[in-house]
């Protein structure tokens, strides 16, 4: 295990610190106590005592927008047919995806990041760094989670052949909806046969529309039909696209996203053997979150009573809200 250097001055912490799987263990600005200690020690997390600050966020939000500027640069060669070395050209993405997975922060930094007008560049890395993450989660062998992270990165590029022809054409005979449903079919063109990608990335272009009960496109397959690795990706794409999204103003927030796809899992549209753990992990996560609520004030997950994610217990100060009971109150960031 890398070593994770964390600040403690005067006794407080300076930084969140993370589990091997990105749980959020002790968060930055707590006194110290001894049993702080004794946790960190059995999560093998090394901490050293150093006066400067060591701003690993700062060094990652850098490498990340770095990371989209790159793969905006190889997704328009891509959808132009430029791209001669592929697996080379992917490199700086697995680099950051390797960095963030052993540093365990990956959720974290995506949700500092997350704009709500994230680009299709952005909303691809997100996809591809997700849907390693569930991997991860799932613990599939670790040859699968770098493939995943392509997947995922590489889901929607067929977008971006349909971005050029609107801009090329103007207007097209069909509504631009319709036509935009069209990008698996370009992303698999644009992406099959070529001999230096996995045979699931173009498959992961054309079916992560698809979903379990076959009323997604473009072919309506059902489970049987869909690669489990392409179903990762559609929860991975799932999520990172509710996370933007805005409903008559009204932004979703990460438990939204979370409640929706674990709403589609029992509806029978995502499979809930990625769903589940996926949501598992998560709440773990969004424990000790800062969360806003819609009253204004600013609290922090406690726990989640039961399944519903939308409705933990949020701390603000010194009182306690159960959101369950207080079905006025909801997170609004
Ligand atoms: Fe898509
Ligand atoms: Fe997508």
């Amino acid at each position: 295990m890398s070593k994770q250097v964390y600040t403690i001055i005067d006794n407080i912490l300076q930084h969140d610190i993370y589990t091997e799987n990105g749980v959020l263990l002790l968060k930055k600005g707590i006194e110290i106590q001894d049993s702080h200690k004794k946790l960190i020690a059995r999560h093998l997390v090394k901490t050293e005592y150093i006066s400067s600050c060591d701003e690993e966020v700062v060094e990652y939000t850098d490498e990340y927008s770095q990371t989209v500027r790159n793969m905006k640069q190889l997704m328009e060669e891509v959808a132009e047919g430029n791209v001669s070395n592929l697996e080379e050209a992917i490199a700086p993405f697995h680099s950051l995806l390797e960095d963030m997975l052993k540093e365990h922060n990956l959720l974290h930094t995506s949700r500092e990041l997350h704009t709500h007008d994230a680009t299709t560049y952005e909303h691809s890395v997100n996809v591809g760094f997700l849907s390693a993450l569930i991997g991860k989660i799932l613990r599939v062998p670790d040859v699968l989670i770098g493939r995943l992270g392509e997947m995922g990165l590489l889901h929607d590029i067929g977008k971006l052949k349909v971005q050029q022809q609107l801009s090329e054409k103007g207007e097209l005979g069909i509504s631009e909806e319709e036509e935009m449903k069209k990008h698996t079919i370009y992303g698999h063109e644009l992406l099959k046969g070529k001999s230096d990608i996995h045979y699931l990335v173009p498959v992961a272009a054309l079916l992560h529309h698809e979903v379990c009960d076959g009323s997604g496109h473009p072919h309506g397959y059902t489970e049987e039909k869909i690669p489990f690795a392409v179903q990762i990706v559609t929860v991975a794409d799932k999520y990172d696209g509710l996370c933007s999204l805005e409903v008559n103003g009204v932004k979703f927030s990460p438990f939204d996203a979370a409640e929706s796809i674990r709403k589609e899992a029992f509806d029978g549209k995502l499979n809930p053997k990625i769903v589940l753990p996926f949501i598992h992990y998560l709440k773990q996560h969004f424990v000790n979150q800062t969360v806003k609520l819609n009253n204004g004030q600013i609290g922090e997950v406690v726990y989640f009573s039961n399944d519903e994610l939308t409705k933990p217990l949020v701390r603000v100060g010194e009182e306690f809200f159960d959101l369950k009971i207080n079905t006025n109150l909801t997170i609004i960031g």
